[in-house]
């Protein structure tokens, strides 16, 4: 046996361990049937187009709150915290701004911000030392107070941008302080590679070029108190070759014919957990498992997975584009979720019977993306265009860009069904924990 077989052949052994019988659970086109855009309980604000920016500095997009394992967010010595993909604003002028927007995704850097009141933010810069990067691009994962720990903090993140066209997901360590004055990190020199694209649970790059390997965000799962990390991912299999059966279709309407473009759509919420010592820091090993949901015959992209543990019911919630929807199927851009009521493996049913959570007005379709949902339903996102007055809403001649962050809303979670009930200050983050907290469990173990 070659040592590529004797590993898979562990995983498995691994996985029927931890989830026997174990069947992914589908978004399938008949949920997908049942979006609708501008339901008012399920849409995003309109944005004003004279938004205020958070800095003239640099633009960002994904962020996230500094939060523990548990998925709740927390202040540092009673600081807000955020990190961002980023980059410089070179020059200012509009013609300029508009071509490192729209290129930005080839510099990404992650960049934190604090605030005293969660709502006036201060630019930290760069937090992590050239040392760390992997390869030339820092893109999404999640900051997070490490268990049990004073002030260590380890940035979960994907290492992106070799020629090879891995996207790899990593974790770069360090600690974090704060005065009087503000908020520092420390460290952050080393980074560490969690887990690649097998083939075999999750797409990659020989079988779909396409394929999507990134976004972890690590939690203690309340069923079994152990680490794992859920990411983006894609099914498994030679792109072009899938086929959508009954199983991808769901109930559809009768007489309903599978546009045989839907076969792209091959979207995955991964699972993998953390087989290393992570009570103490360590990291490094990891064992994939089979994906929480899959999209096939929907949608290619279901990204920045995330949970929010709420009245013993799981919601996991994942950002989408309507670009990426395939086949006959449609949708806005915007976070999409499913609930489950035995824990983190499901089965998981789509949240609104569609999945749609929070998507973009119809008159702003590309206003708002990357919503992070927060364990007291608070959603923060980034703003991207907003066309003037006027446009054609799809294709504007003039819009404005954002990267900054847009309104912070609310929803409510209500069994299998969210409300859109609260919005917010731009950029305003509200938090749950006051750290250096009470240590979770005893670090020695
Ligand atoms: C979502 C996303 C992430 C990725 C980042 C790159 O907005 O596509 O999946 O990490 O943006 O900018």
């Amino acid at each position: 046996m070659n040592a590529i077989s004797s590993r898979i052949l562990d995983q498995h052994t691994a996985v029927r361990r931890v989830l026997p019988n174990y069947r992914s659970s589908r978004w399938t086109i008949a949920d997908a049937l049942k979006v609708r855009t501008d339901d008012p309980t399920t849409t995003m604000p309109v944005i004003d187009y004279n938004f205020p920016v958070m800095s003239n500095d640099v633009m960002i997009w994904d962020s996230g709150t500094l939060r523990d394992m548990h998925m709740r967010t927390v202040t540092y010595k009673g600081w807000f915290v955020l990190w961002s993909l980023a980059v410089d604003k070179i020059d200012k002028t509009n013609a300029k701004i508009y071509d490192e927007w729209h290129s930005r995704n080839d510099r990404a850097y992650i960049g934190y911000w604090y605030s005293a009141d969660g709502v006036e933010w201060t630019w930290g810069g760069r937090l992590f030392q050239t040392s760390a990067d992997l390869r030339p691009w820092e893109w999404s994962g999640s900051l997070v107070m490490r268990e049990g720990s004073e002030n260590k903090v380890d940035m979960f993140y994907t290492s992106v941008g070799a020629p090879d066209g891995n996207s790899v997901p990593a974790v770069c360590s360090g600690t974090i302080h704060a005065d009087d004055k503000g908020v520092w990190f420390e460290g952050f020199s080393a980074s560490t590679e969690m887990f690649k694209a097998d083939g075999v649970y999750y797409a990659n790059a020989s079988e779909d070029a396409y394929f999507d390997f990134r976004d972890p965000q690590p939690f203690i799962n309340p069923g079994d108190g152990e680490l794992y990390t859920l990411f983006e991912g894609n099914v498994p299999g030679m792109r072009g070759q899938f086929v959508v059966g009954s199983d991808e279709m769901g109930h559809v309407p009768p007489g309903y014919a599978v546009d045989p473009g839907a076969q792209y759509g091959a979207a995955a919420i991964g699972l993998s957990r953390c087989v290393s010592n992570w009570r103490k820091g360590d990291y490094s090993r990891w064992e994939l498992m089979p994906a929480l949901v899959t999209a096939l015959g929907v949608n290619d992209q279901t990204e920045r997975p995330h949970f929010v543990f709420k009245d013993g019911l799981t919601y996991l919630f994942t950002i989408s584009h309507h670009s990426t929807y395939t086949g006959k199927s449609t949708g806005p851009d915007g976070v999409y979720g499913f609930v489950s009521e035995k824990g983190i493996f499901g089965p998981y049913k789509p949240l609104n019977s569609s999945g749609l959570v929070l998507g973009n007005p119809s008159s702003q379709p590309y206003s708002t993306y990357s919503h992070f949902v927060d364990a007291q339903g608070y959603v923060q996102s980034f703003i991207d265009t907003i066309p003037a007055a006027g446009q054609n809403a799809e294709s504007p001649d003039t819009y404005r860009i954002g990267g900054t962050l847009a309104p912070t809303v609310r929803l409510v979670l209500d069994g299998d069904r969210t409300f859109l009930t609260e919005v917010h200050d731009y950029a305003q983050v509200f938090a749950q924990v006051a750290w250096p907290t009470s240590l979770a469990y005893d670090v020695r173990a």
